[in-house]
């Protein structure tokens, strides 16, 4: 294989979930694939899962991202295995609700480490790559959760917000380059069980904005590759996102505290 002629799209938590989802919509378009998640078991079995469907290439690397080093390592392994970057999804993150207070620091640092630093890392170390490319695509996963600061979710929420800002603003410093940036902001997606847990509290309500992780994955990867800016997938959760945007701050803190009461 002549390396550099081949280009990869790299995936972040691309063992399970909506990263697993978006790595065989990539996979069934052709793109070669670098896979990095958690050094466990679910990682080299999408690979091979992968492989067994499609043609492409793929690399994988198992590293916890929610180490300070991480995102250099991962660029390491990049440079040293020769591949070309064209793509960067950041997809890799967590959750946790609950009284603020009651959850364990720590698990909020790493939480801040995973969504964020680990996202600008890899923005960072991946940049002059990405811009060497005649064209290439930063796909940063946030959550309708961005524009909705959730009581009992404050610093996941927080975390999102974060993505969502500093998506938008690395997109314009970018917009007269190769480079696209585009941030997606799913509403609740049926992957781990936690999450489903979650979507089991809040009842029927939430079956309307349930969402497929196949489903976000096909239109996350053909938004970022039309250069959309923001994505969000599916009706409901768009006119949520904006009826919110009209209200006044109070009212709506109001009613997100009565609706999300039930992680408490
Ligand atoms: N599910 C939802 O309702 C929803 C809605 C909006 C946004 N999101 C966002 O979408 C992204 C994916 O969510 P998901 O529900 O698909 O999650 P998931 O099913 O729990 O998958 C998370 C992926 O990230 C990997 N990962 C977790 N911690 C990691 C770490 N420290 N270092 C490296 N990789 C790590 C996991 O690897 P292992 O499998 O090996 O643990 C897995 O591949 C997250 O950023 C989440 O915040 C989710």
């Amino acid at each position: 294989m002549d390396k550099q002629n081949v280009r990869f799209t790299l995936i972040t938590g691309a063992s399970s979930g909506i990263g697993k989802a978006m790595a065989f919509e990539c996979a069934a378009m052709g793109r070669n694939l670098l896979l990095v998640a958690l050094d466990e078991p679910a990682l080299p079995a999408t690979v091979e899962d992968i492989r067994g469907r499609y043609g492409v290439t793929i690399g994988h690397l198992g590293i916890d991202l929610s180490r300070e080093d991480s995102p250099e390592k991962v660029f390491r392994w990049v440079q040293e295995m020769g591949y070309r970057v064209d793509t960067l999804i950041n997809n890799a993150g967590f959750g946790r609700g609950g009284l603020f207070e009651n959850v364990n620091l720590q698990e909020y640092y790493s939480m801040i480490q995973l969504n964020n630093q680990a996202m600008i890392g890899l923005c960072y170390y991946f940049l002059p790559e990405l811009r060497k490319h005649s064209r290439a695509y930063i796909l940063n996963m946030s959550s309708m959760e961005a524009t909705l600061p959730l009581p009992y979710k404050a610093v996941y929420t927080g975390t999102k917000n974060f993505v969502y800002s500093f998506s938008l603003a690395l997109r314009e410093e970018l917009r007269r380059t190769n480079v696209s940036v585009s941030v997606i902001c799913p509403g609740p997606v049926l992957t781990n069980p936690d999450g489903l847990e979650r979507i089991k509290a809040h009842g029927g309500r939430a079956k309307l904005l349930l969402a497929m992780p196949e489903d976000v994955a096909r239109i996350a990867i053909r938004g970022m590759l039309k250069g959309k800016q923001v994505i969000v997938p599916g009706f409901v959760p768009l006119a949520i996102i904006r009826i919110m945007k009209f209200m006044p701050t109070p009212v709506k803190m109001r009613i997100l505290e009565r609706v999300f009461r039930v992680y408490k």
